[in-house]
């Protein structure tokens, strides 16, 4: 892709930018016209339930059926987040340049209740990519595993499951990251979407960044991020966090993923067997 260098560039180190705040097509266009193609385009678009407001379903549909063209001609990869029961037709209009990979859920546990009956404890997002787009799932193995990969023993390469346990960060859950954002995502969740189809240097474009989660990734492992919201309020928190200092995010983040993925009890975390459940894996 385009160097970035010519960009105008807001974080010290020269890899991140948040555009001045303008609409998302407009900063698709940013994109495109500086023939740059970034890795993986990140979409979390208000989700038409609430917070954000609501539109006429066909408005939305055209929205989100617009936001799915432009990101996969811009990149071989796509997420598109929602709440499972606004993106489930969307499966049916994905652009043929890509196909669904994977149906992932982001589930919490934490939601507080404020309606009688079932408590809100998950959300989408929509894995598409082109059909040879690079996949990372050995950025998800632990040491044990490493090792194998290198001696070639590793029978097979177990990826990460397409459910991901993480808290809401909301009240004393998640201080150090709360932006006020009211659909901030959380760094743990967005670090191992990013992983999975990315590797250091490669870019990250989020046209409706919110808080600038991308970006706090993008600094934790070394990515860089191209990010604009159409609200000023929210483009200046996505700046401000790209200033952060994330000294040590990355080896908690490890040592988290490491913990619960290889869903082990805390004795056999050493083992050097694979869980049960990953016998099914390729
Ligand atoms: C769900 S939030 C994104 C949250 C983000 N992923 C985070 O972790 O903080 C959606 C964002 O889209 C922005 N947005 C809504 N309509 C937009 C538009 N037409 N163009 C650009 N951004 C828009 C909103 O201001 C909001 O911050």
């Amino acid at each position: 892709m385009t160097a970035l260098a010519r960009t105008p560039v807001l974080d010290e180190d020269d890899s991140n930018l948040v555009l001045d705040p303008q609409d998302v097509f407009s900063a698709f266009d940013w994109v495109e016209a500086r023939g740059l193609r970034p890795e993986l385009t990140m979409l979390d678009p208000w989700y038409n339930k609430g917070v954000g407001g609501v539109v006429d379903e066909a408005e939305y549909d055209r929205f989100i059926a617009e936001l799915l063209e432009r990101a996969c001609r811009v990149s071989p990869h796509v997420y598109l987040w929602g709440f499972p029961e606004i993106l489930g037709p969307y499966v049916r209009c994905i652009p043929g340049s890509h196909r669904l990979v994977a149906w992932l859920t982001w589930y919490y546990k934490n939601n507080p209740s404020v309606i009688r009956g079932w408590r809100s404890a998950q959300m989408t997002c929509l894995h598409l990519a082109e059909p040879d787009a690079p996949m990372y799932p050995q950025h998800f193995i632990n040491a044990a595993q490493k090792q194998r990969l290198e001696d070639g023993t590793l029978r097979y390469m177990p990826g990460p499951p397409s459910v991901i346990e993480s808290p809401l960060i909301i009240g004393f859950i998640g201080k150090k990251e709360q932006t006020g954002h009211p659909a901030q995502k959380p760094v743990a969740v967005y670090d191992k979407l990013i992983r999975m189809v990315t590797v250091e240097s490669d870019t990250i474009f989020d046209p409706m960044c919110g808080s600038g989660t991308t970006g706090a990734v993008a600094k934790i492992r070394g990515r860089r991020a191209i990010m604009n919201d159409v609200n000023p309020e929210y483009a200046a928190i996505a700046q401000r966090r790209l200033g952060e200092d994330y000294t040590g995010w990355a080896e908690r983040l490890d040592a988290e993923l490491n913990n619960r993925e290889t869903g082990a009890p805390k004795a056999r975390r050493t083992s050097q067997d694979l869980p049960p459940d990953d016998i099914s894996v390729g």
